[in-house]
């Protein structure tokens, strides 16, 4: 049976999900049921919401949780962090309040440069264009004025513009590379709209430009868009304490705890596989706080892994030493974000979580960004190389199995209350649960009677 289908974006919502109810589910009336229980009952709030994207057919819920006890360069935030995976809001939530305690996190944003090119090609030498381009330069700036005059006076704009020969790697290949400063904005579409002018400037100019053999004169703009990686768009994270004060449980001392840890870290350096994996646990407090506040995740993970590989093989984001018996743990990573502009204004829970965090401008939401990778990466650390992760992460994820086993609130808060003491796994709670349902029937029998 074909399922392909004309027009679909035409119809309205209601047909769209009644044609993949009947198409799709053995159990139309419950599909379309399940979708329209997602469907916020505010109307104006659930049109905004179709309106985000397109072929909307409903709400994808994520949790928002909240971490509070930052604190950041002396000032004390409550982030909010939209994520999936249980522990990951408790993690941060530790790691903050242990920082807390040893002077908090300190962060600086290094620079704020952004990138855009115009990918063209050009059948002459180098030399030919070279100078063509510099006899034209200006003309991109006075060009594209119309673009960037609110940029510019919020203090941003184009910072500059080069040519770069890329023919030994493909043949003809030239660009346009770009630099922009946006201020508060990610700057996506300014970036874009600007690359786009130069693109068609460009292509003018060598049109009518006299010294130009005909090939010459017919540029070809492959692509204009903005670069994802920005390592000149960098911020670092850092938290430090002498060894000593690293001490917390009593089953390991600070010392070594502190070298354990430090081990962990140069393993993450030195060993792709670890790599990925360590730079994964950054990313869980990296991406919660960029989806909570509106910014595009995929963006920030692009450019994130591509400067972890930036030396040539993929490595550790963050990095730990003991100097003089101060342990220092710290991040460098490029963050693109914006706190104006896309969904900032326009998500009311986006809204609600920038005035959570005092509406920080682009560079304190780097900071705070940076700060809540640095802290998952300390708790997944900790965990690690002392109890194992599992021990924490089972704890939290309990509620969730109790929920795959269809537990009710009754046997939840027994089961809570059994595995604070006990390990926590998949077939010892189902154990639990079949023993509480077998012990307890009439319980059980009048609690899902209710
Ligand atoms: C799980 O989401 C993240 C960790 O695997 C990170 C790490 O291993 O460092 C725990």
């Amino acid at each position: 049976m074909s399922k392909a289908i004309a027009g679909f974006s035409k119809l309205t919502k209601e047909k769209k999900i009644k044609w993949i109810a009947e198409e799709y589910f053995s159990e139309p009336e419950e599909a379309i049921s399940l979708l329209k229980n997602y469907w916020n009952s505010n109307e104006s709030l659930q049109k905004l919401h179709d309106e985000f994207i397109e072929n909307t057919i409903t709400n994808f819920y994520l949790p928002l949780g909240i971490a509070p006890n930052f604190v950041i360069n002396g000032k004390n935030y409550t982030i909010p962090m939209a994520v999936e995976e249980s522990s990951v809001v408790a993690a941060a939530s530790k790691a903050a309040k242990f920082w807390a305690k040893r002077g908090g996190f300190k962060a600086t944003v290094l620079n704020t440069e952004k990138i855009g090119q115009v990918h063209f090609l050009f059948n002459g030498s180098f030399e030919k264009l070279s100078a063509f381009f510099n006899d034209i330069k200006p003309k991109f700036f006075e060009g594209s004025q119309d673009l960037t005059k609110n940029m510019q006076a919020r203090g941003g704009g184009i910072l500059d513009i080069e040519l770069r020969d890329k023919t030994s790697e493909l043949a003809n290949y030239y660009q346009l590379h770009a630099t922009f400063e946006t201020k508060d904005s990610m700057g996506a579409n300014f970036i874009n709209s600007c690359l786009e002018r130069f693109s068609k400037i460009v292509k003018e100019e060598a049109f009518n430009c006299d010294v130009f053999t005909e090939d010459e004169k017919h540029i070809q703009v492959i692509m204009s868009i903005l670069s994802n990686y920005v390592p000149n768009c960098i911020v670092r994270a850092e938290v430090s304490c002498p060894i000593e004060e690293l001490h917390e449980d009593a089953s390991v001392s600070s010392k070594e705890f502190a070298e354990k840890f430090l081990t962990a870290v140069k393993i993450a350096e030195i060993e792709p596989f670890r790599a990925v994996t360590h730079n994964k646990g950054i990313m869980n407090g990296i991406d919660a706080v960029i989806v909570a506040t509106g910014n595009d995740f995929r963006a920030v993970e692009a450019g994130v892994h591509a400067y972890a590989s930036k030396d040539g093989q993929y490595s550790s984001l963050s990095h730990a030493k003991i100097e003089n018996g101060i342990f220092t743990f710290w991040l460098e990573i490029p963050l693109a974000l914006g706190t104006v502009g896309g969904l900032t204004t326009l998500h009311p829970l986006v809204k609600f979580c920038h005035e959570l965090l005092g509406k920080p401008s682009a560079a304190e939401l780097m900071q705070i960004v940076a700060v809540a990778g640095l802290a998952q990466n300390f708790a997944a650390l900790r965990s690690l190389t002392t109890t194992g992760i599992q021990q924490g992460h089972m704890k939290m994820h309990l509620m969730n199995i109790l929920n795959q086993l269809g537990a009710n609130d009754h046997e939840k808060k027994q089961a809570v209350k059994h595995f604070e003491k006990n390990t926590v796994s998949h077939s010892a709670v189902a154990d639990y649960i079949t023993e509480l349902r077998t012990n307890n029937p009439e319980r059980i029998e009048e609690d899902f009677l209710q």
